[in-house]
């Protein structure tokens, strides 16, 4: 602003100096050639009179650009008016202003003539300013699209930065590096330009990896987080977190985001990624790199804690496996298979055939049953429940869908491992059938279409005994 001040000031003296070194020439010449032949006398006679009228017309030509440009543009529409317009109109009114007083002072002369008369300098002038005109012509036709405007970040070339200015000659960016670069507006209008508007919320991808053994809903939950209220990131659109690969080493990552001023994304990014090393270290996730996977096996006197062990901790806390012995809960536990859904993945389908009850390790599951076609949800399972029993116990079709509402994990225990701990329970089967009872009413309940099972008549018990090949 200060700059653009002191140039105003410093075009006025300039200005005021050249009128007065004019003035004083001229007074030169007119009392030097005071004797000359009484036509050229009268020619000299009229110069002081057109630079006068030059003078005033300068000053027109200035206020009516300042009455245009300053009050229409910076005012009333908010912005600058784009440089290589000023001057072109500045220019345009200036030939016509000097038309009209040289017509009016050397009315003697023919302009028309004298025009006509130059073709070959005109040609001359015309090779020349061939860069010069290109560039004119091709800044006109950038003006004409609008395709940028200044403050906009642009990729042109191999160049990027933020435009300062768009000339009649060139466009001048300003590089993140605070270095300015000159693109002609003839090489512009050659090459692909980028444009990131300044109004516009601009997208960003940063990329990370992490190890195959970090979990993607975690990973997608804890980066989105971390990275929504830095800086700068807008909060109108929320990040997405997505895999990109499955590299090498790593489960490759990229993060997009929507910035409030794009010509900032060099430190946004920065401080994105930085987001997402804090984040991970929280987390206990890991950034990958390239690694290989070495498997060691220690001996040691004390036996380690296995998975073995986790799964039987957690079978100990189902109420229905509350009366087995600790030896049983292993052996149960050695039959079992873990499991991990994604959120919003199926773990059963009503009607499907099942042979197999699920026990929730960690996570929600939501059991929903078809109401008129859509979906409703009769309960919510976590730590410590268990489903998929009744088609395990009963022989009949899957009763409902069962959905992952958040990352899950399972244990899943087939009818064979079941079939044992009952011969050795045989009370489970009652505390069993209990839980089918009241989930089956519940079922009835909730959906019209829900049939009436064997469960629901007093013979599920025998039924389940029956199934089992129990006495
Ligand atoms: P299954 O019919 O094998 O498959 C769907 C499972 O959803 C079912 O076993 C039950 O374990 C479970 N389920 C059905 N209804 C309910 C309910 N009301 N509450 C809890 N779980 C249910």
């Amino acid at each position: 602003m200060a700059a653009s001040q002191a140039n105003r000031k410093n075009r006025i003296i300039l200005f005021v100096l050249t009128t007065v070194a004019t003035a004083l020439a001229l007074y030169f010449v007119w009392s030097h050639f005071g004797g000359l032949p009484k036509g050229d006398h009268a020619k000299l006679q009229k110069i002081p009179i057109f630079v006068l009228a030059a003078l005033l017309g300068y000053l027109f030509v200035r206020a009516l650009n300042a009455a245009i440009f300053d009050l229409i543009f910076r005012f009333r529409k908010g912005y600058e008016a784009p440089t290589l317009a000023r001057n072109v109109f500045t220019l345009l009114v200036f030939a016509i202003v000097f038309v009209i007083l040289f017509r009016n002072v050397y009315f003697e002369y023919d302009l028309g003539a004298l025009f006509t008369t130059s073709a070959i300098f005109g040609v001359i002038i015309g090779l020349a300013l061939q860069d010069t005109l290109g560039n004119f012509f091709a800044g006109i036709s950038l003006h004409a699209d609008r395709p940028f405007q200044v403050g906009d970040v642009i990729v042109v070339g191999s160049h990027v930065g933020v435009v300062e200015s768009i000339t009649w000659r060139a466009i001048k960016l300003r590089t993140f590096t605070n270095r300015i670069v000159l693109v002609s507006n003839s090489n512009a209008a050659r090459e692909s330009i980028e444009v990131s508007p300044r109004n516009n919320l601009n997208a960003r991808l940063v990329f990370f990896g992490t190890l195959y053994s970090d979990s993607p809903a975690k990973t997608i939950h804890v980066v989105r987080e971390a990275v929504r209220d830095a800086d700068n990131v807008s909060d109108k659109i929320t990040p997405i977190v997505r895999i990109r690969n499955f590299g090498d080493s790593s489960i490759d990552w990229e993060i997009k985001y929507w910035l409030e001023d794009y010509a900032k994304y060099n430190d946004t990014d920065a401080l994105v990624r930085q987001r997402i090393w804090y984040a991970l270290r929280r987390n206990g996730l890991t950034f990958a790199f390239p690694t290989r996977t070495l498997y060691l096996e220690r001996q040691s006197a004390a036996r380690p804690i296995t998975a073995e062990d986790q799964i039987a901790d957690r079978l100990s806390a189902v109420d229905i496996f509350a009366p087995l012995s600790p030896d049983e809960l292993r052996q149960l536990s050695k039959a079992t298979v873990v499991h991990v859904f994604a959120p919003g993945e199926t773990l059963i389908r009503a009607g499907d055939e099942g042979s197999s009850m699920f026990v929730v390790h960690n996570g929600r599951v939501a059991v929903q049953i078809s109401d008129r076609g859509t979906p409703r949800t009769v309960a919510s399972l976590t730590d410590g429940n268990f489903f998929g029993e009744m088609a395990l116990f009963t022989g009949e079709p899957r009763t409902a869908n069962v959905v992952a509402v958040e990352e899950t994990e399972v244990f899943e225990i087939g009818h064979a491992a079941m079939k044992h701990i009952f011969h050795t329970n045989p009370d489970l089967a009652e505390s069993i059938s209990w839980t089918i009872t009241e989930r089956q009413a519940d079922l009835a309940r909730g959906s019209e279409s829900a049939q009436p099972s064997i469960a629901q008549s007093a013979g599920l018990l025998s039924s389940i005994k029956r199934f089992f090949g129990l006495r």
